[in-house]
């Protein structure tokens, strides 16, 4: 297998945006090509980050070490995609900016859909939930998501099939030079 420089795709939306759907059709494609691995939210939260929660500071401390990792597998030439809800503008730019001055190129991809269209869809039943108040702190709707200014990707994952925003990150990652 040719090897490729190493990456972090970092997918950020609020719960049921679907990063978890993209981010897996993502790496499906990438990895015949490129070795890919995928730091997903609800595994990270199982292994690396046991026992925190969803306070602003436990939420910063889950991201910076999503960050790490990813860092330390994309100096080894890995592309690493990440999809955790990451709501905080610091906590990802923080990322970035260690990223970048380890010289590894950093992607955020804003996985976008309405309030409206996230509760409508609603495939965990954790926004029925949060609604009535049985959830506290939950993203969008008793805790803040602030959404990212300049992302390198947006998908509207309530307007745009989810090949066609595949395909859209894929040929950004290519316009790069991250992918054959
Ligand atoms: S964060 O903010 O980046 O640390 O969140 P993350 O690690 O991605 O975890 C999000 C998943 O946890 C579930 N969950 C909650 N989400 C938001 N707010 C609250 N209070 C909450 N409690 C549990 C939820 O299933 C998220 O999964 P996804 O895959 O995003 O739907």
């Amino acid at each position: 297998m040719q090897q490729r420089p190493g990456f972090i795709l970092w997918f950020t939306g609020m719960s049921g945006a679907g990063k978890s759907t993209l981010s897996t059709a993502v790496a499906r494609q990438l990895s015949p090509v490129q070795r890919v691995e995928l730091l997903d939210g609800d595994e990270v939260r199982t292994y690396l980050s046991r026992g925190l929660g969803f306070s602003r500071a436990d939420r910063e401390e889950n991201v910076r070490r999503i960050g790490y990792v990813a860092r330390v597998l994309a100096k080894h030439e890995v592309g690493v995609i990440t999809a955790a809800i990451s709501p905080y503008k610091s906590s990802r730019d923080e990322v970035r900016a260690l990223a970048t001055q380890a010289g590894i190129p950093f992607l955020e991809c804003y996985v976008q859909a309405s309030l409206d269209a996230l509760i409508a869809r609603d495939v965990k039943g954790l926004y029925k939930k949060a609604l009535a108040g049985e959830i506290p702190h939950f993203t969008g709707v008793s805790d803040p998501y602030e959404p990212p200014e300049s992302p390198e990707i947006t998908v509207r994952s309530d307007a745009e099939t989810v090949e066609a925003g595949v395909e859209r990150i894929l040929d950004t990652l290519r316009d790069r030079g991250l992918l054959a």
